[in-house]
């Protein structure tokens, strides 16, 4: 359980979060919507301890994380598997040391099982042919799902922590990513997708988020979400109001 309780971040004089409270189950599927720079980056960055609140407390499974060490943090940070908004690989390695990368950093394991989980992860997000190429050579797809491996690589999470999955990516790219999402969390392990696009939320997500002004505006499912009477709201779902046909 994911709990932020009145929490406040500034940037120096630039408030991104006011008094911000929520509880998010580890196995729930929820989108944070909102527009370009209101925040929904920072929220996943305070999740885990990359920042810290200025005021307020955030509880992690019961932990108070506000106060830790980052020595402290480690655990907390293997709860959650997290991929960011960059994606960002290794320029200078392959899609194999990159995917090896977490694995040599966590676990004393040989090369031969390195190849193996490498593997095994690649496959997981289907680009094992990929293993050998170098991140410049992906298409925008590939290196998302590479950065969603690697991810994977670092712990066997509670919680996937989604950041911009399907920016820049083409509409059959982003609705790959989308089905690999729902894929990654059958098991029960949920999600935080953070992001602007809506409908590629929609496609995923069984609660709903919308940030505005450091505040969350709304708070719900799916159908409060499309039916909302929140001015912002309606203007910023405009674009998939008509393709979305409630079941
Ligand atoms: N490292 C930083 N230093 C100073 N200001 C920052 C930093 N990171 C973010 N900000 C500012 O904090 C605010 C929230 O940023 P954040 O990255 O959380 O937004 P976002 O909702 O993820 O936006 P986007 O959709 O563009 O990714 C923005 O005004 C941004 O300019
Ligand atoms: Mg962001």
């Amino acid at each position: 359980m994911i709990v932020f309780d009145k929490v406040g971040f500034s940037y120096g004089t630039n408030q991104v979060l006011r008094d911000m409270s929520f509880s998010i189950d580890v196995n729930e599927k929820v989108a944070i919507l909102g527009g370009s720079g209101e925040g929904k980056t920072t929220i996943l960055k305070l999740i885990v301890g990359l920042i810290r609140p200025d005021s307020g407390k955030i509880i992690i499974d019961g932990e108070d994380i506000t106060n830790k060490t980052e020595y402290e943090l480690r655990d907390i940070r293997l709860k959650f598997s997290i991929v960011f908004q960059e994606g960002a690989l290794f320029d200078s390695l392959n899609v194999k040391e990159n995917v090896a990368f977490c694995l040599r950093e966590y676990n004393k394991i040989s090369e031969e099982e390195i190849d193996k989980k490498v593997r095994d992860l690649l496959r997981i997000v289907g680009v094992e042919e990929a293993i050998e190429l170098m991140p410049e050579e992906l298409s925008g797809g590939m290196h998302r799902r590479v950065s969603i491996a690697r991810s994977l690589a670092a712990s066997k999470p509670k919680m996937f922590l989604y950041d911009e999955p399907t920016s820049g990516l083409d509409p059959i790219n982003a609705d790959n990513i989308c089905r690999l999402i729902l894929e990654l969390s059958k098991n029960g392990t949920g999600f935080i997708i953070v992001t602007h696009k809506v409908f590629d939320a929609m496609k995923v997500a069984e609660r709903y988020m919308f940030l505005k002004d450091g505040m969350l505006l709304f708070d719900g499912d799916k159908e409060g979400l499309v039916h909302t009477n929140i001015n912002e709201i309606q203007s910023f779902i405009e674009e998939v109001r008509f393709k979305y046909e409630p079941k």
